[in-house]
This record gives C-alpha cells, structure tokens and sequence, in this order.
C-alpha cells in the first residue's frame, strides 16, 4: 500500500508539473483537463463548456457524467459546464445547446468523450452544429470543438497512470458454475431502422438516433399501440435521401429526416398509425431526389 500511495503521488505530481493543471484524485480515479486553457473567462461571461458522450442508459452513469461536468465547472474560466449525449441519453445535445446558446457566454467549447473519434462523428457535428445555429435564426455564442482526446499531449501520461492504477485493482476470475440465461422474446410488432451507413452518417444520423431513442423512452413506444423497437443498420438504398430510416411493417422510406421530422413519425406513424406522407419516399422505379425544403417553414418538404 504505501508503495501504491507513493505511485499515485508521483502521478499527480508529474501531471501537476507537465501541465500546470490541478489535478484531483476521487474514488481512486485520476482526472485529466482535456483543454489547454487556463485563462479566466472574457468580459461576455466566458466559456460553456459541453461534455459530450455518446449514451448513457441508466442513472448512473448519468450521475458519473454530472459528476465530470462538476469537476469541469470549477476549471478555471469555466463559467458554466453540462453533460450531454449524442445518442441515448438527457440532455441531448440539442438541448443543451438550447440552454447556453442564448446566454451571455463569449464561447461554446464542446468536448466529445468519444473514443475512437471517428472522422464522421466530426463530420455530422460540424454539419449539425451549422444547420442548427441557422435554424435558431439568431446569433450563437462562438463554438469550438475540442481536440481528438488521443490526439491530446495528456493522452500518453494518462493511459501510463490507467495502466499503473490496475495494480491495485483485484483480478477477474472465472465463475465456478456456468449458468445459461434465457431471454424473452419480444412482442413489439413495429419496427424503425435508422441507417447509420456512410452518407447517412455524414448527415448526422447519430443525432436522429439519439433523438429517436429520447423520444421512445418519454413516450413509452416500446408498450404504447403495436409496441416499437428501433435499430441501427447499414445502408438502406436511398443514400442520396440521408439521413434516412425505414418504419416497419410498412417499410416506408423516410428521407432528409429530422429531428422534427422524427417528433411527426412518432406521433402520426407510430402511434397513429398513419405514413406521414411530408417526409415519406415510396418506390417509383425511378432516382429520387429530397424534396425542396420551404423557406418559411424549415421542417415541412414543398411537395
Ligand atoms: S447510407 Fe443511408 S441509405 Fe445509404
């Protein structure tokens, strides 16, 4: 144990020397500053700062997110930090853009806590990013997104002290009895298929999956009508329509989806049961192109 002590403070100290940055040791775990920043904030109320993770399901690691945000906030220049999820989870990342986008800050920093950073994460951001601030019609604090985390100077020395820290962890060991579990068979009768192929990807795919998924936990999509499961696929077919999902049984072809478009599938095809025709492509045989979107109304296609 001392041994062990000794490790842990020639860590802390290494990172406090290396980067200048207070660096706290809670619950055994080693906490990192992913920005380099350590300015004070500007006379516009300085940075929000928004964690951004992938999903999260249970309460948990929502309280472990909330948890990392409090320890953000208290960073220097940090005027105000939130955790938010891509995906599954509350707030989205819409949402909580909503909460600091019309606030007095000088600058939105978003951090995504994805690893690995895929290209097409940082593609659909940007991309999301730009179709939002346009949709809000008014002018957004600056945003900036946070580096790749490996591609952070602080990387290496962190994963040295991850790794070293299992020293004191108790080791994995096989169960004695092998015992099969069953599984229930489900008994929902709809079916949505979010394509997560390339193009729709670029598109921001993640961002109607996640919408998706909030939505069929608020309304309960799994017991309420025929019962609705959602899964993620590979392409679809009609990339040039991204980002795209399909509705079973039907199978209606949903193009240019968003997350408005997601709230009227929702409501008017899952539990109404009724295609809602303003988004919905059928097979003609020929190409097909997204319909034009109306000037006045960003969310409803000019048919
Ligand atoms: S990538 Fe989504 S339809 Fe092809």
């Amino acid at each position: 144990m001392p041994q062990e002590r000794a490790l842990k403070r020639s860590v802390c100290d290494l990172f406090k020397r290396r980067f200048h940055f207070p660096v706290r040791n809670r619950s055994g775990i080693f906490a990192l500053g992913l920005h380099e920043h350590t300015g004070t904030g500007t006379a516009r109320g300085g940075k929000a700062v928004l964690l951004l993770a992938k999903s999260a399901f249970a309460a948990a690691p929502h309280r472990e997110m909330q948890r990392i945000a409090a320890m953000v906030g208290l960073m220097p220049g940090v005027t105000k930090a939130l955790c938010c999820f891509s995906e599954q989870g509350s707030p989205s990342l819409r949402d909580a853009l909503r909460t600091v986008s019309g606030g007095s800050f000088a600058t939105i920093v978003i951090v995504p806590l994805v690893l690995p950073m895929e290209p097409s994460f940082h593609n659909w951001l940007t991309r999301s990013l730009k179709r939002w601030q346009a949709e809000d019609g008014f002018a957004w604090p600056q945003v900036r997104i946070a580096r790749d985390i490996a591609q952070s100077l602080h990387f290496e020395p962190l994963l040295a002290a991850l790794v070293a820290g299992t020293a004191a962890e108790p080791p994995v060991l096989p169960d004695s009895v092998h015992k099969p579990e069953g599984s229930l068979v489900p008994a929902q009768k709809r079916r949505v298929l979010v394509c997560e192929g390339g193009a729709c990807n670029a598109a921001g795919a993640d961002v109607i999956w996640g919408h998706l998924r909030n939505r069929q936990v608020e309304r309960k999509l799994r017991l309420t009508g025929d019962g609705t499961m959602t899964a993620k696929s590979t392409c679809l077919g009609p990339c040039n329509l991204a980002p795209v999902l399909q509705v079973f049984p039907e199978g209606t072809y949903y193009g240019g989806v968003t997350e408005a478009a997601v709230d009227r599938i929702v409501e008017e095809h899952l539990v109404g049961g009724h295609v809602v025709s303003d988004f919905a492509y059928a097979p003609t045989g020929r190409k097909q192109r997204l319909r034009t979107i109306h000037p006045k109304n960003p969310e409803k296609p000019k048919i």
